[in-house]
């Protein structure tokens, strides 16, 4: 599903050019979960941007779905990233004044669907991470892990080719991240869905079934989780 070749991206920071990502060689099949590792600063997150279409500066080659999908112009590539990609973060990222069913229902609506549409849709997604029962409460009206919760089925919710979470237990305690690592293996094994996370935490990374590490901006295949 995603190939990239010889990835070199760089920075410039006060005049001074990084390269953050050094000649990255990566496939992901469908159905896959991975976990990226690797110390603060290693590029991680900028790795996992270019993967979800958030970022087109850098050389090489970048292959979804067999399509060189930078080349499409702003409107496609936003319509790809909308329909092919669901985010988490690290800070759930939900709309304080909206209800749970108005944060999950949005992916659908900026995807031009009606809004008496999504409803089925959102409270399928909803069942499928716990919280049906949920709906029609406001974020602050739920503990972390249940807000994460409703960012997974914000995710979900579209069908997306692949989800991305950058360090999506990094706000929770350990028994917390543990009930979300288990609803991504479930979302993985049964749903099928296919999951990319950043994580500093080998107890997280250790529900994946594929680990890479990045470090210095190379990518070192299958390494072994980075003890923080
Ligand atoms: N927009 C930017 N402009 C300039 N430099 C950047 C920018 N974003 C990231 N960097 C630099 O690129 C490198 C990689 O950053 P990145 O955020 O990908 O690291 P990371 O592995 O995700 O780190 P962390 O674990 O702290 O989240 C770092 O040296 C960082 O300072
Ligand atoms: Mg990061």
């Amino acid at each position: 599903m995603i190939v990239m070749e010889n990835i070199n991206k760089y920075y410039t920071a006060d005049q001074e050019r990084i390269h953050v990502l050094k000649d990255i060689r990566l496939t992901i099949d469908e159905h896959e979960f991975v976990a990226v590792m690797g110390p603060s600063g290693s590029g991680k997150s900028t790795l996992i941007n270019t993967i979800s279409f958030l970022d087109g500066d850098f050389e090489g080659t970048y292959l979804f779905e067999g399509n060189d999908a930078y080349r499409y112009k702003d409107e496609k590539l936003s319509a790809l990233r909308n329909r092919a990609v669901g985010f988490v973060f690290q800070s759930f990222q939900l709309i304080e004044n909206n209800t749970v069913l108005e944060n999950v229902a949005l992916p659908l609506l900026y995807g031009g669907k009606k809004q008496r549409q999504t409803k089925p849709l959102v409270m399928e997604a909803l069942r499928k991470v716990g919280i049906a029962d949920k709906y029609n409460k406001l974020p602050k009206q739920l503990s972390g892990g249940q807000q994460q919760r409703v960012a997974i089925a914000r995710a979900i919710v579209g069908n997306p080719k692949f989800i991305v979470a950058d360090e999506p237990t990094g706000a929770l305690d350990s028994h917390t991240s543990e009930e979300i690592m288990e609803l991504f293996k479930h979302l993985n094994e049964e749903e099928k869905v296919t999951i990319l996370m950043v994580t500093h935490d080998p107890e997280a990374a250790a529900y994946c079934r594929r680990i890479i590490t990045v470090k210095d901006g190379e990518l070192l295949e299958e390494g072994v989780p980075y003890a923080n």
